[in-house]
């Protein structure tokens, strides 16, 4: 019979490529917890209609990307694309955002039907911090500084770069948004089925189009910038100086508006240009309307969102994994020869209890000692220890080995009852 397979797009993270996932996980969880970000849990599957609301009818993530279908009671159900709607619907619905301040993150799967390809997935993952019920700047330099920290601590500062842009408020897009139609309409000859389309439901998106004939036609087009509020000038001056004074570095980039409608004032992205195409690493922004779109009270908001697939292949396609986070077993027992595999157990289980901090194996399954300490060498373990008995030995073992297994190879035949502190030494 065929085996069946994955669907495509969507990857299995097998045990190798998981210890990089754990140690990314470790350190993102060291930075949302040094920042006091306390962690929320939502479902992946929501009302397909709280995606329509909160992203917007006429999204690419909406129109042609969602994993939507009827469930058996009728109901319309998607798989989320994104996490922050879900975010806000669970923050809400269990009142935690009514006149209160919070610090959230999460992580988990999203889903996207998009065409996959290196970094670019149709399951795929983020970590995402959200911020409610503080107006900013401050906090949304906060976030930004969070986001630089996880960097700094994951040694790849240097190969990102923050692109900050302020889009306005939604009053303020709609003013522009009607004035830039007026502008498309008079290049209709020049714009692909696309941008026509939007150019009625969303002229905005028409902006990032990769088509160079539209690009063309956008030469000389009307400016957001124009037509932003001065509430929202003086929100993004404030939060430039703040990032200044935090010493992030940014550059402003003004075609930056973002696949997703919920947003507004200041937008950000952080790319790189060590993953080819797929470069946005992380974006986000405030989106001080969205609780009310979603039926609840008025509420400031901001946050952004990691591709946690990017960050990986960042990581590792520029050796930035510490090797102790790739090899989890620090010591591995040898049990060589009938009747020790007891007394190795529990030697293990000994080590485990005096260092807890140690991967430790007991070599299980016998075998000779070679195959053994291939098995050794191969897992990364730093320590071999060997339970052998000798021709004429007693039982149980009165003594055993202690071996780097480094390029000295060093070694140590050891009283069994002196185990504990030699490991300490050698460790
Ligand atoms: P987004 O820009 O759509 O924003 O996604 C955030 C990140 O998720 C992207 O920068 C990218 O790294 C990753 N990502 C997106 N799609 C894929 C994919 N198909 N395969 C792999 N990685 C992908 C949001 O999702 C907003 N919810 C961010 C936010 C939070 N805004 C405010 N709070």
């Amino acid at each position: 019979m065929a085996k069946l397979q994955a669907i495509r797009g969507m990857n299995d993270i097998l045990p190798e490529q998981s210890l990089s996932w754990q140690y990314l996980e470790r350190i993102f969880q060291g930075v949302v917890r040094r920042f006091g970000y306390q962690e929320i849990r939502f479902p992946v599957l929501e009302q397909t209609e709280l995606f329509k609301r909160s992203i917007g009818e006429v999204t690419d993530i909406v129109e042609k990307e969602m994993y939507s279908f009827d469930d058996r009671n009728g109901d319309n159900l998607s798989l989320r694309p994104e996490g922050t709607a879900g975010c806000v619907r669970a923050a809400d619905q269990h009142g935690l955002l009514y006149n209160q301040q919070q610090r959230l993150w999460y992580a988990g799967p999203m889903f996207r039907h998009e065409r996959p390809q290196q970094g670019r997935y149709r399951q795929f993952h983020q970590f995402g911090v959200e911020a409610f019920g503080m107006a900013g700047p401050d906090i949304d330099a906060e976030i930004l500084q969070l986001a630089a920290s996880l960097w700094q601590d994951l040694g790849l500062t240097d190969y990102l770069s923050l692109e900050i842009n302020n889009i306005g408020s939604a009053e303020d897009r709609q003013r522009y948004a009607a004035e830039l139609t007026v502008f498309l309409q008079s290049k209709v000859e020049q714009l692909d089925d696309d941008a026509r389309k939007r150019m009625h439901s969303n002229p905005l998106r028409v902006l990032d189009s990769k088509n160079p004939a539209v690009q063309e036609a956008l030469q000389g087009c009307p400016q957001l910038g124009d037509f932003v509020s001065s509430e929202s000038v003086a929100h993004y001056q404030q939060l430039q100086a703040m990032l200044e004074a935090a010493e992030i570095a940014f550059t402003e980039n003004p075609r930056l508006v973002r696949g997703l409608d919920y947003y507004n004032y200041c937008v950000y992205e952080w790319t790189t240009e060590s993953l080819g195409a797929q470069g946005a690493v992380c974006g986000g922004g405030r989106y001080d309307g969205l609780v009310e779109m979603l039926g609840g009270k008025t509420t400031l908001a901001a946050g952004f969102a990691i591709g946690i697939e990017r960050l990986v292949l960042m990581l590792e396609s520029l050796h930035k994994i510490p090797d102790s986070a790739l090899h989890p077993v620090d010591v591995y027992l040898l049990v060589v020869g009938d009747k020790l595999a007891a007394q190795g157990l529990q030697l293990a289980q000994q080590i485990r209890s005096h260092y807890p901090q140690l991967g430790v194996v007991a070599h299980c399954g016998g075998g000779k000692y070679k195959r053994q300490l291939k098995r050794a060498f191969s897992g990364g373990a730093r320590l071999a220890v060997v339970l052998e008995r000798d021709e004429e030995g007693s039982e149980p073992l009165q003594s055993l080995k202690i071996r780097r297994l480094d390029d000295s190879g060093e070694s140590e035949t050891v009283p069994i009852d002196e185990i504990i502190p030699k490991l300490g030494e050698f460790l």
